[in-house]
């Protein structure tokens, strides 16, 4: 593989479980708020960061890399208002999608087309990510000032189920 996609995935692995674990402490902020759906849709989103920075490693060591892992760093963002976990996860996604655009761009040059294949899906992912997240904020802009509707967007939320990716290695 190129040593500069090679080294940009790898630490993308990184990136990721760090997403999972930022994602893990707003479920966490949210159960202390007595919102458990809220924190079951984090919770899932967290799972889901996992299973990204899996389907790199196994994409590296299916390709012969040798995969590093670093230290994941502490989530270290604080959230006031019911709404602050939101926007702090949408600002995320969206340096998320560069640096799954990065890595894009760096296998595009290195014409490494097996990996802009495997990175389609990301592609993809990031903008149904984003638009989660989008829709998520205008929900709770709309109604989350109403205690009776912010209780039925917690039900709602708490009906997220969590399923594994559609991309298989
Ligand atoms: Fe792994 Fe939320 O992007």
């Amino acid at each position: 593989m190129n040593e500069k996609v090679s080294a940009l995935l790898n630490d993308q692995i990184n990136k990721e479980f760090y997403s999972a674990y930022l994602y893990l402490d707003m479920a966490n902020f949210y159960t202390q708020k007595g919102l458990d759906g809220f924190a079951n849709w984090f919770e899932i989103q967290a799972r889901e960061e996992q299973d990204h920075a899996m389907l790199m490693y196994r994409y590296l060591q299916n390709n012969g890399e040798k995969v590093t892992l670093e230290a994941v760093a502490k989530p270290d963002k604080t959230f006031q208002t019911l709404t602050d976990p939101l926007k702090a996860g949408l600002e995320h996604e969206r340096y998320v999608t560069s640096l799954i655009n990065r890595i894009y761009e760096a296998a595009q040059e290195a014409k490494d087309f097996r990996a802009t294949q495997f990175l389609d899906w990301f592609i993809k992912e990031q903008g149904e990510e984003e638009k989660n997240s989008m829709d998520l904020i205008t929900k709770m802009e709309l109604f989350g000032d109403d205690a009776r509707s912010l209780y039925m967007l917690n039900s709602e939320l708490a009906g997220r189920v969590y399923s594994a990716p559609s991309l298989v290695l």
